[in-house]
């Protein structure tokens, strides 16, 4: 376990999976750098809570979407502690749509979060943890990062994107002693649905758009995801779990969900899973 001069930087602290996990770092020895990319957002209770417990955390913003923001956060932080051991790409949020009625410019903005964003991150750190030959970057992908459902193509792209990317660079920074994990959530409790962006084009009711049967089915089938969530402390117990492993795996699968349609999905051929989704959402 850290004795508290350990580093790690969370992104997308603000609320849910980010929230949980800087505080389940902190409370584990770790130095936690808590970053959101509007303090007003969650700042306050973030630091209440750090002071209430007499945490080593400090919350300081970062937009994954800016380069200036990625590099001045990170600069801080080195002037600061002069070390990086852990990062937790975690800032991120669903696009949902019919792909064809879905805007090239919000496709673009999803990527810059949910993967660029990532990449910003990962290329500002990477020096400094070769430098130290040590450091562990964890990933939050999901579930749907190895699976995809309907109406949610370019977040299931931003999330393959990261895996395969993830998948491709642990082998170029494993010699330098740098370990890429990935950590893939079934449905967890957070404001991830809040704050799910509906395409702006895409068939509402009443739009008459050739995808409004399937607009419906999908509002359903999230309806029962919602019900059955874990709560964010699930996940940020599993993140602690991998960055404090000496010889961490490259996946976690978190939720009883994930686990289950993966497993599935091991097990079918293509044609057996796509048949079993599209009874699955009536399709
Ligand atoms: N909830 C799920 O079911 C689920 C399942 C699998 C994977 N995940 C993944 O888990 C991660 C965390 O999601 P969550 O469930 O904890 O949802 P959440 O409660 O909505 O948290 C998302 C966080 O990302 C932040 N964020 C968004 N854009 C950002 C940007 N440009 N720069 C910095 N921060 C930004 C949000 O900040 P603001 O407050 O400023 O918006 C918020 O802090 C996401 O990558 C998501 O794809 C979630």
């Amino acid at each position: 376990m850290p004795n508290g001069r350990e580093v790690a930087v969370v992104t997308g602290s603000s609320s849910g999976i980010g929230f949980e996990t800087s505080l389940t770092l902190a409370r584990n020895g770790f130095y936690t750098y808590a970053t959101m990319r509007k303090l007003e957002n969650g700042s306050q209770q973030m630091t209440d809570t750090a002071k209430n417990e007499n945490l080593p955390l400090q919350v300081i913003p970062l937009d994954v979407n800016n380069d200036k923001s990625v590099i001045d956060a990170i600069n801080r932080i080195v002037k600061e502690k002069d070390r990086i051991d852990v990062v937790v790409n975690n800032a991120g949020y669903a696009l949902v749509g019919a792909f064809e009625e879905t805007s090239m410019d919000e496709i673009k903005t999803q990527f810059e979060t949910n993967f660029f964003g990532a990449i910003r991150v990962m290329q500002a750190v990477i020096p400094l943890m070769r430098k130290q030959r040590s450091g562990k970057i964890a990933n939050i992908t999901s579930m749907g990062g190895r699976i995809a459902i309907p109406f949610d193509s370019i977040y299931h792209g931003t999330k393959f994107a990261l895996e395969g990317l993830s998948e491709s660079i642990q082998y170029e920074l494993g010699p330098f002693g740098i370990k890429i994990i990935l950590i893939e959530p079934g449905a967890v409790g957070s404001n991830f649905w809040k704050n799910l962006k509906m395409a702006t084009k895409t068939s509402g009711p009443g739009k008459n758009s050739p995808y409004e049967k399937l607009a419906n089915n999908m509002s359903e089938a999230l309806k029962q995801m919602v019900k059955n969530t874990i709560h964010p402390s699930e996940v940020a117990k599993v993140i602690l779990q991998a960055v404090t492993s000496a010889s961490p795996d490259f996946r976690y699968v978190v939720g009883k969900d994930a686990a289950t349609i993966l497993e599935a999905r091991r097990n079918m051929s293509d044609r057996e899973f796509q048949s079993l989704l599209k009874r699955q959402f009536n399709l």
